[in-house]
């Protein structure tokens, strides 16, 4: 067996055998294929796809490349949540911590921003002192403590995906369906939950830009955790716009700290509780969705979420001051205003634009080893369905100098489409698979 005759047959649509991506997925794991032929092979599956059964097999490999992480020694149904990426997607910031607050265990695995979106390890990372790479030992006895840890994906766990992630985000093979399901699942099979909550992203701003391909994505990874007797609950939410107010590390940090505070906007508020609201089901603390979101809301109200995010960051080393203080978090120096080009209603956002800007401005990477600045980042003033007059503020750039951002006003202008009817009330959730 080699690496050039599977590529090819991948290229000239074949379905691999087990034996196949067993041996590419372990050969390149050892580094003993090199990164040119990964990638040549990651464009052949990008561009051709995979069956249900190639997927699981991927998936299964992947996950075996390194540890699994045993957590029996935890009582009580353990539950992990994952998104397939976003813009100003700061839901896991927010959820875990309030999901945690009722009484449910949480073991988080997590990554870094990939392609055009920003990730959570990044995010938290903006807190000072804040650790991710928590030893296995440190992480179930953080669960034990307080019910939640959240780690990066250490060396071991998930091999074959750490290299992977790190490959396609730069050659330009994230958006497929196959390598985010493998990616993801393996991820969360690796991480040893009993339960997982996938919030399967959709629109302009994600990596499935149409509800049709969200709901694919989404079933095939439900079906990957049945297989394994994982119950799986997959959230279609729409991500045509960005999630909130903020995009950019550090900005993001601060706005999951306001909307523990009770102060978030409508459309990520409501999203965080329904994902909530599923997570408390699926640990058995309640069958009825309308009462387990009023629980959640619950959690807001009374502070007990936000005193859980508190005693995640105290117990992972993290600065807590900023829960008090968030102005302790970077701030960039510049701020720059993007006036409206249209007067009328705001009818559609690419956020992927936004989330680029982002990039951009050093809130993401370009090459694999790149360093971020968490300060970073685009604050959205007019969302979809807002009224504008020529010249309002829809964004503001935050930036680390006035050039950087001078760079990226006329795309972000771009991004906005304008009517001058009113536009249909704005839906955050799409599907429950
Ligand atoms: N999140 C992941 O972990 N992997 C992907 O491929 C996309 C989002």
């Amino acid at each position: 067996m080699n690496i050039k005759d599977i590529i090819k047959k991948k290229r000239d649509q074949k379905e691999l055998t087990d034996d196949e991506i067993k041996y590419f997925v372990s050969e390149y794991s050892n580094g003993n294929i090199p990164d040119y032929q990964i990638s040549s092979l990651l464009m052949a599956i990008y561009l051709n796809g995979m069956s249900e059964d190639e997927i699981f097999t991927l998936t299964m490999e992947m996950a075996n490349s390194g540890e699994i992480l045993d957590l029996s020694s935890i009582e009580g149904p353990i539950v992990d949540k994952h998104s397939t990426g976003g813009i100003g997607d700061k839901v896991t910031l927010v959820v875990l911590p309030l999901v945690a607050s009722c009484g449910v265990n949480i073991a988080k695995m997590s990554g870094r921003g990939l392609g055009y979106t920003q990730g959570t390890i990044d995010k938290l990372e903006s807190i000072n002192g804040f650790r991710t790479n928590l030893f296995f030992q440190d992480f179930i006895s953080n669960i034990k403590d307080i019910g939640i840890a959240i780690m990066s994906q250490s060396e071991d766990i998930a091999v074959a995906d750490k290299k992977l992630y790190a490959l396609r985000d730069v050659t330009s093979t994230v958006e497929s369906i196959p390598l985010i399901a493998s990616s993801i699942m393996s991820k969360k099979i690796a991480a040893g939950a009993d339960k997982f909550l996938l919030e399967v992203t959709c629109g302009s701003g994600a990596f499935m830009a149409s509800e049709e391909r969200a709901k694919l994505l989404g079933e095939i990874m439900v079906n990957i955790g049945e297989k394994l007797g994982k119950e799986t609950v997959a959230i279609i939410t729409n991500m045509d716009q960005p999630l909130g107010r903020y995009c950019g590390n550090a900005l993001e940090v601060k706005e999951a700290i306001e909307i523990l505070k009770g102060k978030g906007e409508d459309d990520v508020v409501s999203v965080c509780t329904w994902i909530g609201a599923y997570m408390l089901k699926l640990a058995g603390k309640g069958e009825n969705i309308a009462n387990n979101i009023k629980m959640i809301q619950n959690q807001i109200k009374n502070g007990e979420g936000l005193k859980k995010f508190k005693q995640l960051i105290a117990l992972q080393g993290g600065d807590v001051n900023v829960i008090d203080y968030p102005e302790l978090l970077d701030t960039a120096p510049v701020r720059l205003e993007v006036p409206a080009t249209h007067s009328g209603f705001v009818s559609a956002i690419n956020a992927k634009v936004i989330g680029e800007a982002v990039v951009r401005l050093g809130g993401g990477r370009l090459k694999k080893d790149d360093e971020i600045d968490n300060s970073v980042g685009i604050e959205v003033c007019k969302k979809i369905g807002d009224e504008v007059k020529s010249g309002d503020t829809i964004l503001i750039i935050h930036s680390s100098d006035e050039q950087k951002a001078r760079l990226v006003i006329e795309s972000l202008q771009e991004a906005y489409n304008y009517s001058d009817e009113q536009v249909d009330k704005y839906r955050e959730i799409i599907d429950i698979i």
